[in-house]
């Protein structure tokens, strides 16, 4: 079995003092930065894109996790390599064709994921499971931290983790959404190898946040 990494997700940071919040993430035990890309359209939110992520690059060595909610994503994956980003993750839904998205970003050289929300299907991705770098499962519908896990995503996860083992494939499985203490260990007895996390690593335990990165590695 991997050993579990953690993916804070820097929605729940200050954006006012990014590039400090990212320090204490390295500081406290983070693996890599996961960063949530929204567009008002893909989903009902916005964030942060290209600018921000290449002025936040010289602040950190661990990779950028960058999680795509745009579209049309395809157009735009030649930019977020550009500003650093290490993992690119799409979801199927944001491109007309998932295999040449994928074959886009590994041509750049970066690690290609695909997220499943989760009323996608694993079938949607199945076919390219060995070019793939990493699936995201989310645990909730995307466009807001804060929300709450869904719990039917754990047969999901130990699916797509038996297909992994049968197909013997090394690809990484992450969850994303309302991940906490309780759940965590749910997830990872399921399969998955990376946890994101927002809202519990900035403000569980007064925002202590080595604590709280220490907490979930530790389930
Ligand atoms: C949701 C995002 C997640 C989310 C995680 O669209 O992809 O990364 O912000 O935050 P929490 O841990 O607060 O659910
Ligand atoms: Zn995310």
């Amino acid at each position: 079995m991997k050993k579990v990494q953690i993916s804070p997700s820097i929605l729940s940071a200050d954006f006012s003092k990014l590039s400090s919040e990212i320090k204490k993430l390295e500081e406290g035990g983070a693996d890599m930065i996961h960063v949530d890309v929204m567009d008002g359209h893909f989903v009902p939110n916005l964030t942060i894109g290209p600018p921000v992520i290449k002025s936040l690059r010289s602040h950190t060595n661990l990779p950028f996790d960058v999680h795509l909610m745009i579209s049309p994503v395809h157009k735009y994956i030649k930019n977020f390599s550009d500003a650093g980003a290490d993992i690119i993750t799409i979801h199927p839904e944001a491109t007309d064709s998932l295999i040449d998205s994928i074959n886009h970003i590994k041509n750049l050289k970066k690690k290609a994921g695909v997220s499943l929300n989760p009323d996608t299907k694993i079938s949607t991705v199945e076919k390219y499971l060995d070019k793939i770098d990493l699936i995201l499962i989310m645990s909730v519908y995307p466009g807001f931290g804060g929300q709450k896990f869904i719990p039917e995503v754990v047969s999901k996860i130990k699916t797509l983790n038996e297909i992994k083992k049968n197909k013997n494939l090394n690809f990484d499985i992450e969850v994303d959404g309302g991940i906490n203490f309780e759940n965590s260990k749910s997830v990872i007895e399921a399969g998955a190898n990376i946890l994101v996390s927002g809202t519990t690593i900035f403000k569980e335990n007064s925002g202590d946040i080595k604590k709280n990165i220490e907490t979930l590695k530790s389930i």
